[in-house]
Order: C-alpha cells, then structure tokens, then sequence
C-alpha cells in the first residue's frame, strides 16, 4: 500500500513519538518482549494460604482462656471460605465438664439452621445410643471438625480440616475430657493423625495427644449418618458404645 506521506513527515511522526535514533535497516516499533507473568503454581497458592489460615486459627487459640471467648474466636475468624456459605457457626454444646467429648465430622443442615451439633436425624440417634449406656445428651459435650455446613454435606477437605483443627484442639485442651468418641472417618483421622479406614480405626482405644503432650483415650466408631444408611452395622457401634461405657465406669 502507498503512503501519502512523505520521508520528512514520518520522520517527524517518529521524532514526536520519542523515537530519535536507529537501530536497524528497517523502521517500525520494537515492542519490548512479552514477560511471562511469574506464574506460581494454584497449588502453591493454596498450600500457602491453608498454611497461614491455619497460623492465624492457631494464634486465635492461643488468645482464648475459656470456652466463650473461644466461640467468640472462631465467630470472628475469617479464614476458612465456608464460613461465607452457612447460616452460622456451630460451635460445641454440652457440659464443659465432661468426661466424655464426642467429635462428629461437620454441621448438616439442621445444625446449620440452628446452630448446634447433632440436632438432626443423626444427633437423634447419638443420643438413644448415649441413652442406652445411661449418659444424657448434657451430660457430655459435643461438637465437630468444622464449625461450617459444607455444601451439599460434602467430606470436608483436608485444607479445610487443617485451617479449623487449631478449635477442636483448644475446646479439647479446654475441656479435658477422660474419653473422646470420634465419630466417623475424618474425625477419627483428623485426631489420631491416622489415615486408616474408620473399619479398621473402630473398636479399640487408641491415644489422642494433646497440645501438651498429655494422653486421652480415644475411640473411633461409625457416624451415626453412616448406621442410619447401614443399619447392619449398628451392632458393632453398638459394642464401640458399651466400651465407652465400661471406660468411663473404669473397667
Ligand atoms: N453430622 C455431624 O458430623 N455433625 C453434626 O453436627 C451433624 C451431623
């Protein structure tokens, strides 16, 4: 294509632009090379951020000397992304005395509305199975991994166990219970540091330690969600319940 404009015009096109010396035989722009944006892997960034949401759980912990101001703690907390999705924070309920805690996996949608552990179909069941060994619901205390409703009820995600473990740990050190039930797989591994099956973690005492480095029985047995889908295997919570019972009755 013909350019209607002649050498000293482009020239000065150029000059006006800034472009006052040569470089090459051929005129044009040179436009400086593309960088590549210093692309750190997703995963990183993730790992990274669970890692300081867990820092910041941490430090929150520390900050609470008792049961309330470690409600308030986690109320306040802001590192975990299903919090932005639930109705509220199911923190723990029961007897702050207890000698018996029981740690489930995660508030459902009945807990989510209202606001406590175990009030649904499953926290029905818990509590004949407490019934049947002679201990009411207030009797002993109970709460969860996470204090936030997955969506969909989905298994929580290790990043998300990791960032809210700093709670439970502290409601444990808080309470200092004789015994923990653990119900169900990611209870059972989130505490026992174990990645085994709940078949093969259930049905005998195994050690949780504290943050102290002190020891409290711990037993893992099937959520009660689980048994209400297979009830075949209520007899063999049925059993992990009566050796709660004979614990706590120091047999
Ligand atoms: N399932 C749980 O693990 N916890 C609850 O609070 C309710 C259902």
């Amino acid at each position: 294509m013909e350019s209607n404009l002649n050498i000293k015009e482009i020239l000065s096109f150029y000059l006006e632009a800034g472009i006052d010396e040569t470089i090459g035989d051929t005129a044009g722009f040179v436009l400086p090379e593309k960088e590549e944006p210093k692309a750190r892997p997703a995963i990183t960034n993730m790992a990274q951020s669970t890692q300081n949401a867990s820092k910041n759980a941490k430090e929150a912990c520390l900050a609470a000397p008792d049961l309330e101001s470690l409600r308030q703690k986690m109320e306040a907390f802001e590192g975990c992304a299903l919090k932005l999705n639930a109705k509220s924070t199911v923190f723990g309920a029961g007897n702050p005395n207890a000698r018996l805690m029981i740690i489930g996996e995660a508030p459902g949608a009945d807990e989510d509305r209202q606001g406590l552990p175990f009030v649904g179909r499953s926290g029905h069941l818990l509590e004949k199975m407490l019934n049947a060994i002679g201990l009411k619901r207030e009797e002993v205390y109970i709460t969860n991994i996470l204090p936030w409703r997955p969506p969909g009820n989905r298994t929580p995600t290790d990043a998300e166990v990791a960032v809210c473990l700093p709670f439970l740990k502290r409601q444990i050190d808080l309470i200092k219970p004789d015994i923990l039930l653990l119900l169900g797989g990611s209870a059972a591994n989130a505490l026992l540091d174990n990645a085994d099956s709940i078949s093969r973690l259930r049905g005998h005492f195994l050690k949780y330690k504290t943050s102290e480095g002190a020891e409290i029985d711990a037993l893992a047995t099937f959520h009660p969600a689980y048994l209400l889908r297979n009830a075949a295997q209520k007899s063999k919570a049925w059993a992990d319940f009566l050796r709660i019972a004979k614990n706590l009755n120091g047999n």
